[in-house]
């Protein structure tokens, strides 16, 4: 039983890498959950929606703190703490870094508290295992082709603010990484998605996690 939680900025490749595990653990008839941040549960999914959404109101930094730490709650305790007590992998898309790195180092709101909501929300839960999908902001931006259409200064300054979120968001990633190096598994993500996989494989296998 293990709980790998997935993080990298948005196109970093989670979901191809999580497709290429889940693979080989059905190969190996290792049972396992993959799962989501935010969502998980009906309830969580509907905190994620109100997330996403882009009409009217804006949410602040600190409701959309909040709004994740409330799905957060629910996924850990009806879907993510269940499952490896009932002996599963659990292989989560996002977790309690993502806060960090989105709401901190993206967000510049105050890390300690940041901290102290993740430990609330989690009640203490805490991966085996963290990988980081490590990619330039400029990559993730192509693989995502997310490109506006060319415009006045209004697109310039709104791809520039975007960028230097991304670019925060990326480094605050690899500082949570290298403060903790025994926890985090940092791939080079911009690698063909076999040799990400295969580099996830022989750390799992290296932990004896594998065979
Ligand atoms: N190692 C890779 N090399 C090149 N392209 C990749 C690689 N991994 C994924 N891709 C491609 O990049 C795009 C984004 O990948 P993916 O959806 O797995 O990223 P993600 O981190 O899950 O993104 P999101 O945060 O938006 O969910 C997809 O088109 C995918 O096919
Ligand atoms: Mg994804």
């Amino acid at each position: 039983m293990a709980f790998i939680v997935f993080e990298g900025i948005d196109g970093s490749g989670k979901s191809t890498l999580i497709q290429g595990l889940c693979e080989t653990l059905v190969q190996q008839n290792i049972p396992f959950k993959t799962t989501r941040e935010p969502g998980g549960t009906p309830l969580a999914e509907e905190i994620r929606s109100l997330l996403l959404r882009i009409e009217d109101e804006v949410p602040h930094p600190r409701t959309e703190l909040l709004l994740y730490q409330a799905s957060r709650a629910q996924h850990v305790e009806n879907v993510i703490r269940p499952h490896l007590e009932s002996g599963d992998w659990v292989l989560c898309d996002r977790f309690t870094s993502s806060s960090l790195a989105f709401q901190a180092g993206g967000r510049k709101l105050n890390e300690e508290k940041i901290r102290q909501l993740n430990d609330y929300a989690t009640d203490g839960l805490s991966p085996d295992l963290w990988v980081l999908l490590d990619l330039t902001v400029e990559e993730s931006e192509k693989r995502r082709q997310h490109r506006t259409d060319s415009g006045g200064l209004d697109a310039d300054r709104f791809e520039r603010e975007r960028f230097e979120f991304h670019q925060s968001v990326r480094n605050h990633y690899l500082k949570q990484a290298s403060s903790e190096p025994e926890k985090w598994l940092v791939i080079d993500a911009s690698h063909p998605p076999a040799q990400v996989l295969a580099q996830l494989l022989s750390t799992l296998k290296e932990k004896g996690w594998l065979s």
